[in-house]
């Protein structure tokens, strides 16, 4: 099943991979395998599912994250994407990919099965694999993920500013909850001076970077066109933890109840969790309402940033087109309105 690659994971015996306690990199060869060449990329792009691919153009500066816009990626082929994104200011997200392509299902597991190897204490469950492909000179805002993950760095160099996790200066509890209860897409507000508690890295080709669940991070591209292979996943602790927030949440805002405490061993944690998990089967969680994404932009690679404005928009995307319909309203306004049950 996995046979077709080398050992991937570059750790000594001796050398373990202590992942979730602090920021750390470790070496591996994914940059050493075909798929991640030029044509290998575009024939990806070419043939994944647009409703899972998500395209962003962002600005320069880390304080205006408004500048963080989705593009439309209708009628550009692969070659289109690919060198859209080689020379322009773009940040591909390609969802899945081990659904979809068979060497990234058979890398994903090669991956887990290698660290599980290196470090006998590790046990986790639901890995994915979002293959992500960005702008020589693109940057992701500040921002904290809800599961952990490692990011497998490919192609181009980039630097990262990791921060730590359940610091409540640099990210707000109210704003966590949301993120794991999936209201809000991992955005968080940032101060420059949060930049004393962070430590920086540059990634190259062939290094692996995680962090401790929740930490906060921004990342800037270096140089050269970029690729990452991001694995999320999740282990028993992890799942406790968004039970935690999730509970807190629930019953703190929908039911008025003291729940802040985040807490998550010991008897009043796990009877809190209980509850939220007996109001879930109840069906007394509220369901969150799902995001469209809407555009004024496309792809264009010949144009400067590797997009072009749409005259006659804004239009859903394709990542949003098949769960909404662009309907006006009784005052003539544009609004996507949700047409399918949540993927
Ligand atoms: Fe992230």
């Amino acid at each position: 099943m996995t046979g077709n690659y080398p050992n991937l994971l570059r750790v000594t015996k001796n050398e373990r991979l202590r992942l979730g306690l602090a920021p750390v990199i470790a070496k591996h060869g994914l940059h050493e395998l075909d798929i991640f060449s030029d044509s290998a990329l575009i024939h990806l792009l070419e043939t994944h599912p647009r409703d899972q691919l998500q395209a962003f153009t962002m600005g320069t500066d880390w304080e205006n994250r408004h500048e963080w816009q989705p593009v439309d990626t209708a009628g550009a082929s692969g070659v289109d994407l690919f060198n859209a994104v080689s020379k322009g200011h773009l940040w591909f997200n390609i969802f899945r990919v081990h659904l979809f392509h068979s060497p990234f299902r058979d890398l994903l597991n090669r991956l887990f099965s290698e660290l599980t190897e290196a470090n006998p204490d590790f046990h986790c469950f639901n890995q994915t694999g979002t293959l992500i492909v960005s702008s020589p000179k693109a940057l992701v805002y500040y921002h904290a993920d809800a599961q952990p993950n490692l990011l497998w760095h490919v192609r181009g160099s980039k630097r990262v500013w990791v921060y730590p996790a359940e610091d409540a200066e640099l990210i707000d509890q109210e704003l966590m909850e949301d993120i794991f209860a999936s209201y809000i897409d991992e955005e968080v507000p940032y101060r420059r001076e949060f930049d004393e508690k962070a430590i920086v890295f540059d990634l190259n080709p062939g290094e692996v970077i995680s962090w401790p669940q929740n930490s906060p991070h921004r990342i800037r591209n270096v140089g050269g066109l970029n690729v990452s292979f991001s694995t999320i996943y999740e282990t028993e602790p992890s799942s406790r933890r968004k039970l935690t927030y999730c509970a807190n949440r629930l019953l703190r805002r929908t039911y008025h109840l003291p729940a802040r405490s985040t807490k998550e061993t010991g008897i009043s944690a796990r009877l809190k969790c209980l509850t939220y998990r007996g109001f879930r089967k109840l069906g007394l969680v509220p369901v969150p309402p799902r995001r469209a994404y809407i555009t004024r932009l496309r792809i264009n690679p010949e144009a400067a940033g590797g997009f072009e404005p749409i005259d006659d928009g804004p239009v859903l995307t394709e990542f949003s087109k098949k769960e909404f319909v662009l309907k006006k309203d009784r005052w003539g306004r544009l609004a996507a309105v949700a047409q399918a049950k949540p993927r």
